[in-house]
Protein backbone atom coordinates (compact mmCIF):
# COMPACT_ATOMS: atom_id res chain seq x y z
CA UNK A 1 0.00 0.00 0.00
CA UNK A 2 1.42 3.40 -0.98
CA UNK A 3 1.68 6.21 1.24
CA UNK A 4 -1.38 8.34 1.48
CA UNK A 5 -0.71 12.24 -0.66
CA UNK A 6 -1.90 14.51 1.57
CA UNK A 7 -2.11 18.87 1.53
CA UNK A 8 -2.08 20.64 4.59
CA UNK A 9 -3.59 24.25 4.50
CA UNK A 10 -1.92 26.31 7.31
CA UNK A 11 -2.33 29.66 8.63
CA UNK A 12 0.31 29.98 11.46
CA UNK A 13 2.35 28.45 13.97
CA UNK A 14 2.47 25.33 12.23
CA UNK A 15 2.45 22.44 15.26
CA UNK A 16 -0.09 20.18 14.04
CA UNK A 17 2.04 20.39 11.12
CA UNK A 18 4.65 19.52 12.57
CA UNK A 19 3.44 16.42 14.56
CA UNK A 20 2.04 15.48 11.41
CA UNK A 21 5.57 15.28 9.97
CA UNK A 22 7.60 14.31 12.66
CA UNK A 23 5.18 11.41 13.11
CA UNK A 24 5.42 10.25 9.25
CA UNK A 25 9.52 10.47 9.69
CA UNK A 26 8.45 8.04 13.00
CA UNK A 27 7.13 5.64 10.88
CA UNK A 28 3.72 5.94 12.61
CA UNK A 29 1.79 7.79 10.16
CA UNK A 30 1.46 6.14 6.42
CA UNK A 31 1.30 9.01 4.58
CA UNK A 32 3.53 11.66 2.24
CA UNK A 33 3.15 15.14 2.80
CA UNK A 34 2.45 16.30 -1.18
CA UNK A 35 1.83 20.09 -0.49
CA UNK A 36 1.65 22.72 2.23
CA UNK A 37 -0.58 26.02 1.78
CA UNK A 38 -0.85 28.33 3.76
CA UNK A 39 -3.28 31.46 2.95
CA UNK A 40 -0.63 33.78 5.26
CA UNK A 41 2.85 34.74 3.77
CA UNK A 42 3.98 34.83 7.08
CA UNK A 43 3.18 31.83 8.95
CA UNK A 44 5.62 30.38 10.46
CA UNK A 45 4.32 26.77 9.45
CA UNK A 46 5.69 27.51 5.89
CA UNK A 47 9.31 27.78 7.98
CA UNK A 48 8.68 24.08 9.17
CA UNK A 49 7.55 23.22 5.83
CA UNK A 50 10.83 24.22 4.26
CA UNK A 51 12.96 22.95 6.95
CA UNK A 52 11.66 19.29 5.66
CA UNK A 53 11.84 20.56 1.92
CA UNK A 54 8.32 20.03 1.37
CA UNK A 55 6.66 22.08 -1.47
CA UNK A 56 4.47 24.77 0.05
CA UNK A 57 2.51 27.79 -1.62
CA UNK A 58 1.27 30.68 -0.53
CA UNK A 59 -2.10 31.45 -1.58
CA UNK A 60 -3.82 34.60 -0.31
CA UNK A 61 -6.99 36.23 0.28
CA UNK A 62 -6.37 39.35 -1.30
CA UNK A 63 -4.95 38.26 -4.74
CA UNK A 64 -8.42 36.78 -5.58
CA UNK A 65 -12.03 38.36 -6.22
CA UNK A 66 -13.53 36.45 -3.19
CA UNK A 67 -13.02 33.66 -0.74
CA UNK A 68 -14.53 31.48 -3.32
CA UNK A 69 -11.98 31.56 -6.09
CA UNK A 70 -9.14 31.62 -3.63
CA UNK A 71 -10.30 28.12 -2.54
CA UNK A 72 -10.92 27.17 -6.06
CA UNK A 73 -7.27 28.20 -6.60
CA UNK A 74 -6.32 25.86 -3.40
CA UNK A 75 -7.96 23.32 -4.82
CA UNK A 76 -6.49 22.85 -7.85
CA UNK A 77 -2.83 23.23 -6.46
CA UNK A 78 -3.66 20.10 -4.03
CA UNK A 79 -5.14 18.54 -6.56
CA UNK A 80 -2.13 19.51 -9.15
CA UNK A 81 0.26 17.64 -6.13
CA UNK A 82 -1.79 14.84 -6.25
CA UNK A 83 -3.39 15.39 -2.77
CA UNK A 84 -5.63 12.35 -1.48
CA UNK A 85 -6.55 13.93 1.72
CA UNK A 86 -6.42 17.61 2.76
CA UNK A 87 -5.65 18.13 6.23
CA UNK A 88 -6.79 21.42 8.11
CA UNK A 89 -4.02 21.93 10.69
CA UNK A 90 -5.04 25.73 12.02
CA UNK A 91 -6.58 26.85 8.65
CA UNK A 92 -8.18 30.06 9.77
CA UNK A 93 -10.81 30.49 7.51
CA UNK A 94 -14.28 28.35 6.94
CA UNK A 95 -14.57 26.03 4.21
CA UNK A 96 -16.42 26.17 1.08
CA UNK A 97 -18.95 24.19 -0.50
CA UNK A 98 -16.98 23.92 -3.90
CA UNK A 99 -13.68 22.86 -2.23
CA UNK A 100 -15.33 20.70 -0.33
CA UNK A 101 -17.17 19.15 -3.69
CA UNK A 102 -13.77 18.50 -4.72
CA UNK A 103 -12.21 16.38 -2.06
CA UNK A 104 -15.68 15.00 -0.97
CA UNK A 105 -15.30 13.04 2.59
CA UNK A 106 -11.24 13.76 2.36
CA UNK A 107 -11.27 16.94 4.30
CA UNK A 108 -10.19 16.74 8.25
CA UNK A 109 -9.62 19.36 10.35
CA UNK A 110 -8.05 19.32 13.95
CA UNK A 111 -10.12 21.46 16.57
CA UNK A 112 -9.28 22.16 20.34
CA UNK A 113 -12.56 21.53 21.89
CA UNK A 114 -14.73 18.24 22.54
CA UNK A 115 -16.76 18.88 20.38
CA UNK A 116 -20.11 19.85 19.98
CA UNK A 117 -19.32 21.71 22.12
CA UNK A 118 -17.31 24.84 21.78
CA UNK A 119 -17.55 24.94 17.95
CA UNK A 120 -17.34 27.52 14.99
CA UNK A 121 -14.92 29.79 16.67
CA UNK A 122 -11.10 30.41 16.56
CA UNK A 123 -11.15 30.82 20.35
CA UNK A 124 -12.47 27.36 21.75
CA UNK A 125 -10.02 26.96 24.60
CA UNK A 126 -11.52 30.54 26.04
CA UNK A 127 -15.02 29.50 25.89
CA UNK A 128 -14.33 26.15 27.83
CA UNK A 129 -12.46 28.04 30.45
CA UNK A 130 -15.21 30.75 30.43
CA UNK A 131 -17.69 28.58 30.74
CA UNK A 132 -16.22 26.62 33.38
CA UNK A 133 -16.44 22.65 32.54
CA UNK A 134 -14.21 20.36 34.05
CA UNK A 135 -13.09 18.30 31.37
CA UNK A 136 -11.83 19.87 27.77
CA UNK A 137 -10.07 18.23 24.73
CA UNK A 138 -9.78 18.62 21.24
CA UNK A 139 -11.39 16.70 18.31
CA UNK A 140 -10.77 15.64 14.92
CA UNK A 141 -13.39 15.36 12.39
CA UNK A 142 -14.13 15.10 8.51
CA UNK A 143 -15.41 18.67 7.34
CA UNK A 144 -18.95 19.06 6.06
CA UNK A 145 -20.67 22.63 5.03
CA UNK A 146 -21.74 22.60 8.93
CA UNK A 147 -18.79 23.73 10.54
CA UNK A 148 -17.19 21.96 13.13
CA UNK A 149 -20.38 19.73 12.93
CA UNK A 150 -19.06 16.96 10.88
CA UNK A 151 -18.67 13.06 11.76
CA UNK A 152 -15.78 13.10 14.05
CA UNK A 153 -13.03 10.85 13.81
CA UNK A 154 -11.06 11.00 17.33
CA UNK A 155 -10.83 13.08 20.53
CA UNK A 156 -9.08 12.70 23.51
CA UNK A 157 -10.18 14.66 26.63
CA UNK A 158 -7.94 16.48 29.42
CA UNK A 159 -8.55 17.82 32.76
CA UNK A 160 -9.20 21.51 33.28
CA UNK A 161 -7.10 22.88 36.51
CA UNK A 162 -8.28 25.20 39.32
CA UNK A 163 -5.37 27.28 38.48
CA UNK A 164 -5.44 27.12 34.83
CA UNK A 165 -4.84 30.12 31.95
CA UNK A 166 -6.50 29.83 28.69
CA UNK A 167 -2.64 29.32 27.70
CA UNK A 168 -1.89 26.44 29.62
CA UNK A 169 -5.12 24.72 29.24
CA UNK A 170 -4.43 25.35 25.29
CA UNK A 171 -1.15 23.94 25.63
CA UNK A 172 -2.43 20.52 27.22
CA UNK A 173 -5.01 20.21 24.99
CA UNK A 174 -2.27 21.29 21.86
CA UNK A 175 -0.18 17.79 23.35
CA UNK A 176 -3.12 15.63 22.54
CA UNK A 177 -3.74 17.28 19.28
CA UNK A 178 -0.41 16.37 18.45
CA UNK A 179 -1.11 12.77 19.18
CA UNK A 180 -4.59 12.38 17.48
CA UNK A 181 -4.06 14.25 14.39
CA UNK A 182 -1.30 12.01 12.89
CA UNK A 183 -3.16 8.82 14.06
CA UNK A 184 -6.40 10.21 12.30
CA UNK A 185 -4.37 10.31 9.40
CA UNK A 186 -2.93 6.91 10.08
CA UNK A 187 -6.12 5.41 10.19
CA UNK A 188 -7.71 7.04 6.92
CA UNK A 189 -4.04 6.45 4.87
CA UNK A 190 -5.26 2.36 5.87
CA UNK A 191 -8.82 2.57 4.75
CA UNK A 192 -9.97 1.82 8.63
CA UNK A 193 -12.64 5.07 8.75
CA UNK A 194 -15.87 4.05 7.51
CA UNK A 195 -18.94 7.28 8.06
CA UNK A 196 -22.23 6.18 9.03
CA UNK A 197 -23.97 8.88 8.62
CA UNK A 198 -23.13 11.22 12.07
CA UNK A 199 -20.88 8.29 13.29
CA UNK A 200 -17.01 7.10 12.18
CA UNK A 201 -16.40 3.09 12.60
CA UNK A 202 -12.97 2.71 13.17
CA UNK A 203 -12.08 -0.70 11.61
CA UNK A 204 -9.40 -3.33 13.38
CA UNK A 205 -6.26 -2.98 11.93
CA UNK A 206 -5.93 -5.77 8.89
CA UNK A 207 -2.30 -7.34 9.24
CA UNK A 208 -2.47 -7.64 12.98
CA UNK A 209 -0.25 -4.39 13.69
CA UNK A 210 -0.44 -2.92 17.20
CA UNK A 211 -2.17 0.19 16.86
CA UNK A 212 -0.88 3.31 17.45
C1 LIG B 1 -4.79 24.42 17.00
O1 LIG B 1 -5.18 24.67 18.32
C2 LIG B 1 -5.90 23.78 16.21
O2 LIG B 1 -6.70 22.94 16.97
C3 LIG B 1 -6.68 24.97 15.76
O3 LIG B 1 -5.72 25.94 15.44
C4 LIG B 1 -4.55 25.71 16.21
C5 LIG B 1 -3.41 25.58 15.25
O4 LIG B 1 -2.17 25.45 15.89
N1 LIG B 1 -7.56 24.63 14.65
P1 LIG B 1 -0.88 25.11 15.04
O5 LIG B 1 -0.79 26.16 13.92
O6 LIG B 1 -1.04 23.73 14.48
O7 LIG B 1 0.26 25.22 15.98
Amino acid sequence: MSALRVGVLVSGRGSNLQALMDAIARGETHAEIALVVSNHADAYALRRAEARGIPRLVIERRDFPSRRAQQLAIAAALQRHGAELVVLAGFDRVITADFLAAFPGRVINIHPSLLPSFGGGLHAQAEALAYGVKVSGCTVHFVTNDVDGGPIILQAAVPVMEDDSVDSLAARILEQEHAILPRAVDLFARGRLVVEGRRVRILPASDGAADN
